[in-house]
């Protein structure tokens, strides 16, 4: 049957990851889509790069807009980064047009998500994003679909690869943080900017994300108080396990409230998780997300939170689901129906 066309923008560590993987798995995925996945068009800013992968089967762009408008292209992909910019332009331009979107930002989902879930319905269109929270665990799936059933009021987990690999680096090797950075950003750990890792900006937008899925909530990303790790030094770590604990970035996000009035209180900050906690042993760029439902009991959910192939599987994840016509919300439910929930005074915890 007839192969799902898309094009790529953003040939960096993902958009290279989504290369490699749809070439070397062509036929396992072409059997479970019940169709090819078929790379048309890819564009990036330098034309001239070197990416270690060969691109001269694809038609170059360089307006990353035309993309949105091609004829022979059914799926725009957008590894690019930026909460704002060419690829929030390009979002509302390829589902505006009636084509499904698939992108691994989660700043871009964390800002403008509710507007753009809206835009892909009114289209009758898909929106994804698996790639966005934990890299390769297909952890939005898990809650959206998995999940739907349960009642969940309480989300957290390490969100943060790079964070999490600069503690456990630091405690494994006892050096301080500028040391490890330059480590993390060479692995392709880190954002663009990568004081979005390291002052908690990124492990906020993920917890926003998983908020929503998990209450049925408009995303709050402006709710989310954020602490990153900048400051701790590994001493602090070697004390803390004196203690019996370990350091982790960790976000959290629950909903309570009396008399079904719900509140959402959200926070990213490092904690001292006891060593007996599953999180303490979440070592590297690895994350986990802990989801308690209501039925379903506790939800662990643990795998590679970052990095070329991890995020890739979880981008053609996306773009299977849509080659199947499994495509439904981008959220747990039709935008219409999730709830704007008042943010709970911090003071309180
Ligand atoms: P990179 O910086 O490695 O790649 C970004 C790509 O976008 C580059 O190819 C760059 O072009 C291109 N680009 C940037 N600006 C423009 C522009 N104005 N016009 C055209 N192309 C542009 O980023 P990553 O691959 O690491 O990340 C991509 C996205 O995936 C981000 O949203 C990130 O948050 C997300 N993500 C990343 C993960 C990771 O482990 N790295 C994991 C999960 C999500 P050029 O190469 O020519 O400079
Ligand atoms: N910079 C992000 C991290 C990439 O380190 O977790 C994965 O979202």
């Amino acid at each position: 049957s007839s192969p799902l066309r898309i094009a790529l923008a953003g040939l960096g560590t993902v958009g290279t990851g989504v290369i490699q993987l749809i070439e070397e798995n062509s036929a396992l995925i072409a059997r479970r889509a019940g169709r090819p996945i078929e790379i048309v068009a890819v564009t990036a800013r330098d034309r001239s790069k070197n990416r270690g992968v060969d691109l001269s089967a694809y038609r170059w762009v360089d307006d990353m807009g035309e993309l949105a408008t091609a004829s022979d292209i059914d799926v725009v992909v957008e590894l690019v980064g930026g909460s704002d910019g060419p690829a929030l332009t390009l979002a509302r331009e390829t589902l505006s047009n009636g084509r499904s979107f698939v992108t691994a930002n989660k700043a871009m989902i964390a800002h403008h998500g509710a507007e753009l879930a809206k835009l892909a319905e009114s289209k009758n269109t898909a929106l994804k994003f698996e790639a966005a929270v934990a890299g390769g665990i297909p952890v939005i799936q898990g809650l959206r679909d998995g999940a739907a059933a349960n009642r969940i009021d309480r989300v957290y987990g390490i969100l943060n690869g790079t964070c999490n690999f600069i503690l456990s680096t630091m405690e494994k090797e006892g050096l301080d943080f500028t040391d490890v950075l330059s480590d993390a950003q060479a692995k392709g750990f880190a954002e663009a900017d990568p004081s979005f890792d390291i002052d908690g900006i990124d492990a906020a937008h993920k917890l926003a994300i998983l908020a929503s899925l998990s209450f049925g909530s408009e995303i709050d990303f402006g709710g989310v108080e954020a602490r990153g790790i900048r400051k701790i030094l590994a001493a602090d770590i070697a004390q803390a396990k004196a203690l019996g604990y370990r350091i982790r970035l960790i976000g959290l996000a629950e909903i309570d409230g009396e008399n079904g009035a719900s509140e959402i209180f959200q926070r990213v900050q490092p904690c001292l998780v006891p060593l007996a906690h599953p999180l303490a042993h979440v070592t590297g760029a690895t994350n986990a997300v802990v989801a308690e439902g209501n039925f379903s009991g506790r939800l662990l959910f643990q795998g590679a939170g970052a990095g070329d192939r991890p995020t890739a599987s979880a981008v053609v994840a996306d773009l299977v689901d849509i080659a199947r016509k499994e495509t439904g919300p981008a959220f747990s439910m039709p935008s219409s129906e999730l709830e704007k929930l008042p943010r709970a005074a911090s003071a309180h915890r």
